[in-house]
């Protein structure tokens, strides 16, 4: 069958791509770089012809407030419209565990937006909730600030590796759509603050992690619970330990 990735050129879209194509299916990997743009609608109802599931695995250029709400509400809309008029019969999209309990902050204000989208549009859904990928804990690091000294949650966290998430993403989009979601986490679970130091030492980078309560994730309080899966997740199994080594 004809299966369209949104965000098809970025880590996940370009790992989930030939896992499809391996399976026998005709894919086509859609972004701005190939002619597909869902902000502007660019391309997007002739790469959306004859397909038959579309999986939803872009992110937003910019994560400031307004931009990216915008970018998941208009790409949103325009892609579930042109889904519609297709006839798609599986819309599948990449979501955060704790997208509904990190509402104080933009960027998952508009994941939320993105979801309940999804949820209202009538085209046939799963929505797949990602714990925090591996690859995204020097971007975590990041977001904390400048400086040699930088201030993270000790809250839990339990990455997982983003060609587990690729691989548990092809099996959804060739089963049935849920219509609801699925949360998907890595196989152990970790102090934030801790986490980080324990990769920037490996990485040899300088830097020290002050474990404070207090600190924000990406403008949002954490609790133990906020980033963690709430009741039976699907687990992957590549630990932090493996992930490093490779
Ligand atoms: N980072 C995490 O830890 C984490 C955890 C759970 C879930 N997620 C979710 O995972 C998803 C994918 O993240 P990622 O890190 O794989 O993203 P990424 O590497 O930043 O790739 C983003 C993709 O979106 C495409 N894109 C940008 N603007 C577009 C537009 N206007 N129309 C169509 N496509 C557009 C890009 O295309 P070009 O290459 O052409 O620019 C690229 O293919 C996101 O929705 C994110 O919320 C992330």
């Amino acid at each position: 069958m004809k299966i369209v990735v949104i965000g098809g050129t970025g880590l996940i879209g370009r790992q989930l791509v030939p896992l499809l194509q391996q399976r026998g299916h005709e894919v086509l990997a859609a972004s701005p770089n190939t002619g597909v743009n869902t902000l502007t609608g660019e391309g997007l109802a002739a790469a959306l012809a004859g397909a038959q599931v579309v999986v939803d695995v872009a992110n937003s250029p910019s994560f400031e407030d307004a931009a990216v709400l915008d970018f998941f509400r208009t790409s949103g809309r325009n892609l579930l419209a042109a889904e519609a008029q297709a006839g798609v019969r599986h819309h599948v999209a990449l979501s955060v565990v704790g997208t509904g309990r990190l509402q104080e902050s933009g960027y998952f204000r508009a994941k939320q937006a993105q979801e309940d989208l999804i949820e209202a549009a009538g085209v046939p859904y799963t929505l797949v909730q990602a714990t925090q990928f591996l690859e995204f804990l020097g971007g975590i690091a990041q977001s904390a600030g400048a400086g040699d000294e930088i201030r993270l949650s000790p809250a839990f966290i339990q990455p997982i590796s983003s060609d587990e998430v690729a691989a548990m993403l092809a099996e959804v989009a060739l089963g049935a759509p849920r219509n609801g979601r699925v949360e998907i986490a890595g196989p152990e679970r970790f102090r934030l603050a801790e986490l980080v130091q324990r990769y920037l030492d490996l990485k040899q980078d300088g830097r020290r992690v002050v474990a404070d309560p207090h600190a924000l994730y990406f403008g949002a309080p954490l609790d133990d619970a906020t980033l963690v899966p709430a009741g039976a997740a699907r687990q992957g199994r590549i630990t932090f330990a493996q992930w490093m080594a490779r």
